[in-house]
């Protein structure tokens, strides 16, 4: 059924874009969805009544509705690793113990933080946050996105191993006053630990003090961070079942809890809680994150997109595009079933990005007259985040709904083909009351479910990663033994720039 269920989707009557709302009136009502202050629009794609009904039956036959049941009981579905994934159980939702666990660990974390900033661990004015992947892309978009006026802390989110980017961070960063916060889930990444034995010399450089003093860990590892010389009173750890990519609802949200205060923590953690809710009790017909994945599921699998890109007409969501790349790449971008069977048929495309209107002037030629098709979808805020006149805002919207408009329509010119627009082009728009903490948790927690939902639709497990470990593993060896048994290329750049 799986397969031929993607086969009879491609087999029905493909709609003109151009012609949906006259041939289907009704159409605005079916296709858009509003759940609390995000409004989902997919009628300005090819999703039909016919389609619908084969992706409810796909979901059906894969066992949609008992697989979110697991993910919500903490089943271990993670099958590969043997584990759960219970990030909304960081949220409140999912198994009573592991939500008492979660709500545990956070009054961990908030205890820690009143005493930061009752002084207890003397002058803070800065937050160097060091972390990779998952233990730095959900903080730093939270605190892009939300860092108005009440921020309290400069802070500063380092990944890269590349020492440019650590000296960059701390460049006008007292380290007198400075806090370090080590996120990582396994508390033995490469780049994170050696970012922070940089970060730890930087101060000792300084002369400051007790530097380990004042590093705070953020772990599910925490004798690894004891070892490491972080004091056990300022671990925050986090449980193993909650992967890393799906980790800025735990400990990993410190910066954000502390720059942005707990209020907006906890508002953010609400807001998913309320997504999380929706998806597991809507009926699948009505359920926002499973009919997303049924547009993404069209598109990658029935038409065969290798892309999928998203806008942010909002200057606040302008990292989401790299938060997302992560969430759906890292979990989706898998070429075996979760029994280890090869996949039939593409599974993740590739997630790519910007923020409008500058993409317009960069990108949008070739999604509106490339050869490519690429489905893109707008996310946009009624409010804006400034205090700017009015006419910012209404021209960021009014180019974000023009976009949509263009590719959909196209305009014909059969005299000069070089200004024509075939049109019939794709897009969803996501349209939020404002960017809060709220409407971000359910934006974010939208989108973890749609990933879930995906993968359900093809059968694959979203939640482990084995892919990233090769290359890893070479670099640890190469730098363990020297480089060995290479190809000529590999071997002649390492000789070249590495010297040995
Ligand atoms: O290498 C990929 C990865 O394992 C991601 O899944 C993860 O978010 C990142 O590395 C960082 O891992 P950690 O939090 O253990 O440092």
């Amino acid at each position: 059924m799986p397969n031929s269920a993607i086969a009879a989707i491609a087999a029905l009557p493909q709609p003109e874009l151009k012609t949906v709302f006259d041939t289907d009136p009704d159409r605005l009502s079916k296709f858009v969805l509003a759940q609390g202050a995000i409004r989902f629009d997919w009628s300005k794609t090819h999703l039909t009544d016919a389609a619908m009904d084969e992706f409810l039956a796909l979901a059906d036959a894969r066992g949609f509705a008992a697989q979110r049941d697991a993910l919500f009981a903490g089943a271990a579905v993670n099958n590969t690793e043997g584990r759960a994934a219970e990030h909304p159980a960081e949220r409140g939702e999912g198994n009573p113990e592991s939500v008492a666990r979660a709500k545990m660990l956070h009054s961990r974390m908030r205890g820690l933080i009143d005493a930061i900033e009752a002084g207890a661990l003397g002058d803070v004015r800065h937050i160097l946050h060091i972390g990779i992947g998952g233990s730095a892309l959900g903080p730093k978009l939270i605190v892009d996105a939300l860092d108005g006026d009440g921020v309290r802390y400069d802070v500063a989110i380092v990944s890269n191993v590349d020492g440019t980017a650590l000296e960059r961070a701390i460049e006008g960063f007292d380290p007198h006053a400075t806090l370090i916060a080590v996120a990582s889930k396994t508390f033995t990444t490469t780049e994170t630990m050696l970012n922070a034995a940089s970060a730890i010399n930087w101060m000792v450089e300084a002369g400051v003090d007790d530097p380990y003093g004042r590093v705070i860990a953020l772990t599910a590892a925490p004798d690894k961070a004891i070892e490491w010389g972080v004091d056990e009173t300022r671990i925050l750890p986090f449980s193993e079942s909650v992967g890393g990519r799906y980790s800025l609802w735990s400990s990993i949200g410190f910066p954000a809890a502390l720059a942005l205060g707990w209020d907006a923590f906890e508002s953010l953690l609400e807001g998913a809680a309320a997504m999380d809710r929706h998806f597991r009790l809507s009926p699948p017909a009505q359920n926002a994150p499973l009919i997303a994945a049924f547009v993404d599921q069209y598109y990658a699998r029935v038409m065969g997109c290798q892309s999928r890109a998203l806008f942010a007409y909002d200057e606040r969501l302008a990292l989401l595009p790299s938060y997302l790349q992560q969430l759906e790449m890292e979990s989706n971008g898998k070429s075996v079933t979760r029994d280890g069977s090869p996949v039939e048929g593409p599974t993740a495309p590739i997630t790519w990005g910007g923020v409008g209107t500058d993409a317009q002037h960069a990108v949008f030629q070739l999604l509106h007259q490339g050869t490519v098709l690429t489905p893109v979808e707008f996310i946009a805020s009624i409010e804006p985040g400034h205090a700017l006149d009015p006419a910012h805002h209404r021209a960021l919207l009014v180019n974000c709904f023009a976009q949509g408009a263009a590719l959909m329509q196209g305009r014909a010119n059969d005299s000069d083909p070089a200004r024509a627009y075939p049109g019939n082009r794709p897009s969803t728009t996501i349209l939020l009351d404002d960017v809060t903490p709220e409407t971000l948790g359910a934006l974010l927690s939208f989108y973890e479910h749609r990933t879930f939902a995906n993968a359900v639709l093809m059968g694959i497990n979203p939640f482990d990663q084995f892919g990233v470990e090769l290359g890893k593993e070479i670099a640890r060896s190469i730098e363990a033994d020297g480089p060995r048994g290479f190809d000529p290329s590999t071997m002649a750049l390492i000789d070249l720039a590495l010297g040995r």
